[in-house]
């Protein structure tokens, strides 16, 4: 059974970050300081905002979000409307949200509470472009031996890439971020669309979710119907990757994932490549281990749990 944990979950709603909101505010091990939010699959005025119709959705009116970066550190801005939607939430309707965006930014939010709180308790979920860590580390790099760990979703390399054949969406989007955080010495466990793309939400495990009979279940099934319709055209499959909700999974249930430590490196330089997280899974450099790459997940294991935790709310 995992220790209670602080987490800052950083993130681009999105829908799948949007169950991952969800599952971590149905978890009782898990003490939700903040959620800032990043520009990623939608700017940044709709991802703050979608950030706060989840909590209402989870009737947490009472958890702080921070507004972070606009754009990414260096490239232009890359968002996926195609995936997600208009609104990044596209499939319920959602009321819009009543309760406040905080003023301070969360670049300043992220190096407060990592200064603040004991060094060694905080813990980083990044679901989108890494832009507002990156940016925090910059800033204030003496946060980085006080992070108890980055979990992270980004990247893929046994799977390819779902932006570009060599790179995922998070770090394609801001890959000089991706970099600078690869780079910070903090321990990192990184869910690649290696583990992400065995998530699938078949139409059995979007029904369970739906058969919960509440608001919140509802929702959560209209979001994912909505969300899977176009990775199920893309690869062919019944259902699509659900990513974000991997790296809550990985917090409450760590053995439903299996990987290894290795290096992890991110071409910032090639354009055709630009954003690919270089994993040396067999140890073929003698580069430093710097990230826990996960591989393989018990995607049962996994719905399992999301269903079980969301019928709390
Ligand atoms: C990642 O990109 C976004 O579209 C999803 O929210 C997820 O974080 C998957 O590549
Ligand atoms: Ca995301």
């Amino acid at each position: 059974m995992p220790t209670n944990r602080k987490i800052i979950i950083d993130t681009d709603p999105g829908q799948d970050d949007a169950i991952a909101i969800l599952l971590a505010l149905a978890s009782p091990e898990l003490e939700v300081v903040g959620i800032t939010a990043v520009a990623g699959n939608v700017p940044l005025r709709l991802t703050e905002k979608n950030a706060r119709k989840i909590c209402e959705l989870a009737g947490r009116p009472d958890v702080r979000v921070f507004a972070g970066a606009e754009r990414p550190l260096l490239r232009r801005s890359v968002t996926a409307e195609h995936v997600h939607g208009k609104t990044g939430l596209d499939g319920p309707v959602l009321p819009e949200p009543t309760m406040p965006l905080q003023e301070q930014h969360a670049v300043d939010f992220i190096i407060e509470t990592l200064m603040k709180e004991e060094s060694g308790t905080i813990t980083l979920c990044p679901l989108g472009p890494l832009t507002n860590i990156a940016l925090a580390l910059i800033r204030e790099p003496r946060i980085a031996p006080r992070i108890k760990e980055i979990v992270l979703m980004g990247g893929g390399f046994f799977e390819g890439g779902n932006m570009t054949p060599a790179a995922e969406f998070n770090i394609y989007v801001d890959p000089h971020a991706a970099d600078v955080v690869f780079r910070s010495g903090a321990p990192i466990v990184v869910m690649p669309l290696d583990v992400t793309h065995k998530a699938l939400t078949t139409a059995a495990r979007i029904e369970a979710i739906r058969s919960l009979g509440t608001r919140v279940g509802d929702a959560a099934a209209a979001l994912l119907e909505f969300f899977e319709r176009f990775d199920e055209e893309k690869y062919g499959t019944d259902g699509g990757p659900l990513h974000d909700p991997c790296v809550i999974a990985y917090l409450l249930r760590p053995e439903l994932f299996t990987g290894r430590h290795c290096n992890v490196e991110v071409e910032i330089s090639s354009e055709l490549t630009m954003g690919m997280t270089v994993v040396d899974w067999w140890g073929v450099t003698d580069r430093p281990k710097n990230a826990m790459v996960m591989r393989d997940i018990d995607a049962d294991g996994f719905f399992t749990l999301l269903t079980d935790r969301l019928a709390r709310l």
